[in-house]
């Protein structure tokens, strides 16, 4: 499988990496972000673009990719809807429909978050991209909904506020993910979790913490 993936220099890309490139049915890796990731590994090509929103800079022809990962995404705190839905909807959606135009049998999965079946303008923007998701004509297609994501070694969430609370959960998370599988899970799970969603291996579109946990295992 050539698989691109989004996001990853945050927290949820970097596990879905690490689980990709150890995978030996993923053949090559190709992330595409603003920055370097700061991973070496014979099976990994970056894409640097410093604006994503400018698909048109791509430098090269994103042709001939079985899947792609969407781990990139932003917290809404202090974000009205616009601002939020830019990165969270727009940005998704645009890259989903460049890259299935290019790659007719494309597999994706999408990065949502727990609690966006709720009535929040966040989950109401999520429903509208898991939705939207759902009706593309993709060759398979999921969404994750993780809560708690225990970070694995090295790994570390790009959010300030989210740091914290990871450095205070600490002594517990192991407990956490063990005991509270609905409510919590790892880098690791989400990572497979999202690698067996394009490669077809799920039993369903959405996959909450405890669907992540049994899938990812
Ligand atoms: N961490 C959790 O516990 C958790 C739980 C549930 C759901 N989620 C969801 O998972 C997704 C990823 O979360 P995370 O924890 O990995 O976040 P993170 O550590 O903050 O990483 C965010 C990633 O998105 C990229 N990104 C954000 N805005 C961008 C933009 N405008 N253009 C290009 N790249 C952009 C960042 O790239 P740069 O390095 O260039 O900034 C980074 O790769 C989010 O949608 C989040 O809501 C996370």
């Amino acid at each position: 499988m050539k698989l691109i993936l989004f996001g990853a220099t945050g927290m949820v890309g970097a596990g879905v990496l690490r689980q990709a490139l150890a995978d030996p049915q993923v053949e090559k890796v190709l992330a595409i972000s603003r920055g370097a990731c700061g991973v070496q590994h014979e099976k990994l090509r970056e894409l640097l673009m410093p604006d994503l929103f400018d698909l048109a800079a791509a430098p090269e022809d994103l042709a001939g990719w079985d899947a792609c990962i969407w781990g990139l995404g932003i917290s809404t705190v202090g974000l009205g809807e616009a601002a939020y839905a830019e990165v969270t909807e727009e940005l998704t959606l645009l890259w989903a429909r460049a890259l299935l135009a290019k790659n007719p049998n494309l597999s994706f999965c999408y990065c949502s978050a727990a609690g966006a079946d709720g009535s929040a303008m966040w989950a109401r923007v999520r429903q509208r991209v898991e939705c939207e998701l759902q009706t593309m004509p993709f060759r398979h297609v999921g969404a994750v909904r993780p809560a708690y994501i225990q970070p694995g070694p090295g790994i570390k969430s790009k959010v300030k506020l989210y740091q914290a609370f990871i450095v205070m959960v600490k002594p517990v998370s192991g407990l956490l993910v063990s005991l509270l599988p609905s409510m919590a899970t790892t880098s690791e799970r989400l990572g497979r979790a999202m690698l067996r969603v394009v490669q077809g291996r799920a039993d369903r579109f959405i996959l909450e913490s405890a669907d992540i946990n049994r899938i990812g295992a």
